[in-house]
């Protein structure tokens, strides 16, 4: 997967065809089933699967559409917006506080309630998330993008160019995570 912060230019490394993957800003309440469907099914509904900060100031939440006829009928309905809800994420204006970090306050935000509906992985849905998440935090004038990470999504951090910070933590209800972080002030590279 290659990030190309110049434009919307989106590429995969992969070489089979995957549908057009596009990312829009959607409504806080519109994450809400995905949430509950990919990262808190042990949540009573997707009603609940909010976070006390979803309306603060410089929240941003990002969804990842397909076409409507590659997303039937898994895809998720997002009033107003063409396509099918595949994937979301969330940015809050956090300083990463859980360990010491060389970077100011003022010059983070925090990816938070990341994921994609398993039916589109490996479309490069989170990818384009993390990409539009890395273009949303430098538009702000922030330089890091760091995350609490699930230890099933490591290796797809990894991927995306986070850097670890921590050892292996442990989330009740969730599992082991560990501290992950990108730093957008040098140029963009690929691990593989
Ligand atoms: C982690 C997750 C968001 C990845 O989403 P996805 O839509 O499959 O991501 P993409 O298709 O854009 O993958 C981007 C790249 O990362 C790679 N990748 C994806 N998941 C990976 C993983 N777990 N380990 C290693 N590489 C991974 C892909 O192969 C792809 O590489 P490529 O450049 O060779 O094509 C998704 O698996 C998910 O929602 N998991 C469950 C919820 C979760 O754990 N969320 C993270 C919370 S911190």
């Amino acid at each position: 997967m290659t990030m190309d912060r110049s434009g919307n230019a989106w590429q995969s490394s992969s070489p089979h065809e995957r549908p057009t993957v596009w990312v829009n800003r959607i409504p806080a309440e519109a994450t809400r089933l995905l949430r509950h469907r990919v990262l808190w099914p042990h949540k009573a509904s997707p009603e609940v699967c909010v976070i006390d900060i979803d309306h603060a100031p410089h929240a941003i939440h990002l969804g990842a559409f397909v076409p409507a006829e590659v997303a039937k009928p898994w895809g998720i309905e997002v009033p107003g917006l063409d396509g099918k809800l595949v994937g979301a994420c969330s940015l809050f204006d956090q300083h990463c506080q859980r360990v010491e970090v060389p970077w100011k306050e003022g010059m983070d935000m925090r990816l938070r309630v990341m994921g994609t509906l398993p039916e589109v992985r490996g479309w490069g849905a989170g990818g384009a998330l993390i990409h539009r998440a890395a273009e949303e935090t430098l538009a702000l004038g922030r330089q890091v993008l760091w995350c609490d990470a699930r230890q099933v999504a490591f290796g797809f951090y990894e991927r995306l160019g986070f850097d670890y910070l921590n050892e292996i933590y442990d989330i009740p209800d969730i599992g082991p995570h560990r501290t992950m972080a990108l730093d957008l002030s040098s140029p963009p590279q690929r691990n593989s």
